[in-house]
């Protein structure tokens, strides 16, 4: 962590307010000062943009659905909404125009796994993912094996750009460089730019756990570019015995860390899912190349966990202040902020 002060770097996070401390060895430790968690099943947490989902999936869990079923059903209305541009039928294309879409899941009772990357012309890559898990001996299927799989288990293929997706790309496209032969054809100089993403963590009342990430990835992708999302370990993880976690925002800070598996790891380590989500955080910005930091040593992107534990207790923490997430429980369906380790003074550029 050369580029950053620690004491800046703790000082003006939530990492204290989360009861974190600074031990011998210079690592967060949880510290007896954690908040007391009021937990409760059963209880799914997601990204902000899961607000519906984790209604939905709540309400499946409460009349004893699988907790997989229930957060896919969840992050399935995100897949299917031509407005969200992070995910699914909508979602922002690669460089070429073409929607590629990532998704991967982990169901905590049966220990199993699966997962598509760079799927295209299919709107729910999140069931897809668990057709993998069900029906196949392997965990990741790519690109056209993937597509051909999901044909062959009765996905309906269908053009996944939306008029305002494509609208976007061709922006993005004319706006790329002045010298080449696109004219810019309006004066919007906003180009949209997402590493959006929906990530989903369910805990049914028994305690049995399972996890979901599925994105379109980042917009304007070199073709064939795979994020975080469909990697376990780092878009989502699930370990039945202590919790899941997952992540939205710049995947590429996260592969670098199996930042989900981490998450988890830390909770299995007595770390609450907020102090977890935190510490993997810390390991983010400390594994962050020098091109990717700011003049003041903190990384030009932002990154999101989000976790839960077998109890259903739950956190969710970003490098940078202004993050929600969405959770439902007992207290109903809300959006909470995120604890964050830096506050922030500017929008990072990713
Ligand atoms: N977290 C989504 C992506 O980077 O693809």
């Amino acid at each position: 962590m050369s580029s950053v002060s620690r004491r800046h770097f703790l000082g003006t996070g939530a990492a204290a307010a989360a009861g974190l401390s600074l031990g011998s060895a210079g690592r967060l430790e949880a510290s007896s000062a954690a908040p007391a968690w009021q937990a409760s099943r059963p209880a799914v947490i997601a990204s902000a943009n899961g607000l519906r989902g984790v209604a939905r999936a709540y309400e499946m869990l409460t009349k004893g659905a699988d907790p997989l079923d229930a957060a896919i059903a969840g992050v399935n209305i995100q897949e299917l909404d031509p407005e969200d541009q992070s995910v699914g039928l909508g979602g922002l294309p690669n460089a070429d125009g073409v929607v590629q879409l990532d998704a991967s899941c982990m169901h905590g009772p049966t220990r199993r796994a699966g997962a598509v990357a760079s799927l295209e012309g299919i709107a729910t890559p999140s069931l897809v993912a668990k057709a993998v898990m069900d029906y196949t001996d392997h965990i990741l299927l790519v690109g056209p094996g993937a597509k051909q799989f999901a044909l062959a288990m009765g996905f309906k293929e269908q053009n996944l750009l939306t008029e305002k997706s494509r609208q976007d790309w061709l922006r993005w496209k004319a706006r790329i460089s002045p010298d080449d032969n696109w004219l810019d054809h309006d004066d919007d100089v906003t180009i949209k730019f997402s590493t959006g993403t929906i990530n989903m963590n369910a805990v049914t009342s028994s305690g049995d756990i399972a996890s979901v990430t599925t994105t379109s990835g980042l917009s304007w992708k070199i073709p064939g570019r795979v994020g975080d999302s469909p990697i376990i370990g780092a878009g989502q993880y699930c370990d039945n015995g202590v919790g899941a976690a997952g992540s939205t925002g710049r995947g590429e800070a996260n592969i670098k860390v199996c930042g989900a598996f981490l998450t988890v790891e830390g909770m299995r380590r007595g770390l609450t899912p907020q102090q977890a989500c935190l510490a993997t955080l810390e390991r983010v910005v400390a594994m962050t190349e020098r091109r990717l930091l700011g003049d003041n040593g903190r990384p030009r992107f932002d990154l999101n966990f989000y976790a839960i534990a077998k109890d259903g207790s739950y956190g969710g923490a970003s490098i940078y202040s202004g993050g929600r997430f969405a959770v439902a429980d007992a207290k109903g369906a809300r959006l909470e902020d995120s604890v964050f380790l830096f506050k922030r003074e500017e929008r990072p550029r990713r």
